[in-house]
């Protein structure tokens, strides 16, 4: 009887080493352990045998079994291994391969570009680029920049309010004050954001985006701004940009100016074929933005911040970021900038 165990666990191990894979093991253990198998049935069968044998052949048995237990659970661990690394090794999938069909990456809004070649200009120059609330007091919006408490803006036909005193500002210029507040002269800075006004049509939206800048030092005069405009205009427009200032009327600065570009889509006014400039209607300048000394009167609310009337002078100005990418890119309408219309989107940048 003994001899036959050890026959079985013989054949067991032999079987259980050649088994090729996960699934012949399997077969290999039915074989040797299962129901129906003969060491099993040895091991029942051993409470019939005479006493004298059941000691010996009952161990032999269950030893011989533990054994192949054994067995075949390390072959079972050395083939699921195997296996898995051949599965590994056939199922590559590289997950930095593009996807198909290649999906375009996002890009950049033609008026964030815009408004990042505006920030790179002016940081050439020598500014520092700040931003500032959108929602904003009456005091900074208007107050504070010298407006008349009848001018006619501060109406809520103009103007959205959120309360008595506090609004969405109408333009860039509260922050003139805000930046004056933060930093002590000499200052120079620009800044974008986004600006509200009652308005909606072809060439405006109720939200729109403005650039503001301020330069304050002593000495300040408004051929540095003219000076400034113009590398303004030829970084963005071209070299061969000139500028003219025309007299305006700002409360917040004195004098005030609005600032022009010669045209860059004709030659004084006239196509090669002597139609009309459609660009600039026939004029040869472009309006481009609103700008001035500083009113020393704004001083006067940032004096305490260092800000002396008779010792300090400075320029601002405020252009729209629409207007220049309208003017630029040729676009007709500014509504497309809000539209999200792909077709429009994707001939920039
Ligand atoms: N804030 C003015 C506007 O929105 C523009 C401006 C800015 C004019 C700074 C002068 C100085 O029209």
């Amino acid at each position: 009887m003994n001899e036959r165990i050890s026959e079985l666990r013989a054949a067991g191990e032999a079987a259980i080493a050649e088994a090729p894979d996960t699934v012949e093991l399997e077969d290999v253990r039915v074989r040797f352990l299962g129901r129906k198998a003969e060491l099993p049935n040895l091991l029942r069968g051993v409470a019939q045998l005479p006493p004298e044998e059941r000691g010996t052949v009952g161990r032999a048995a269950n030893e011989a079994r533990k054994a192949l237990e054994a067995a075949i659970e390390a072959r079972a661990h050395e083939l699921e291994a195997a296996e898995l690394d051949a599965r590994l090794a056939s199922d590559v999938i590289d997950v930095t391969l593009p996807g198909s069909p290649v999906i375009q990456p996002g890009r950049v809004h033609l008026l964030t570009a815009t408004r990042r070649e505006i920030e790179d200009i002016f940081l050439g120059l020598g500014f520092r680029v700040m931003e500032g609330p959108e929602t904003e007091l009456v005091y900074y919006n208007f107050d504070a920049l010298n407006f008349d408490e009848t001018h006619p803006s501060r109406q809520a036909t103009d103007t959205f309010y959120i309360s008595d005193d506090v609004l969405l500002r109408v333009h860039t210029s509260p922050m003139q004050t805000r930046a004056m507040e933060m930093h002590p002269p000499p200052l120079y800075v620009v800044i974008p954001g986004r600006t509200y006004r009652r308005d909606n049509d072809a060439t405006h939206t109720p939200q729109f985006n403005q650039v503001e800048g301020l330069a304050v030092d002593e000495d300040v005069t408004l051929g540095d701004l003219q000076g400034t405009l113009l590398a303004f205009a030829q970084a963005i427009f071209g070299e061969e940009r000139r500028v003219r200032l025309r007299p305006h009327f700002f409360p917040f600065t004195e004098p005030s100016v609005e600032c022009d570009v010669s045209c860059f889509n004709c030659t004084d006014g006239y196509l090669r074929d002597g139609s009309r400039c459609p660009l600039c209607k026939g004029e040869g300048w472009i309006e481009i933005l609103g700008a001035g000394e500083v009113d020393p009167n704004v001083f006067e609310y940032v004096r305490d911040h260092g800000y002396d009337p008779d010792r300090h002078q400075g320029f601002a100005f405020g252009m729209g970021i629409e207007r220049i990418a309208m003017l630029k890119h040729g676009v007709s309408d500014l509504r497309l900038f809000y539209d999200n219309d792909l077709r429009f989107l994707e001939q920039f940048g």
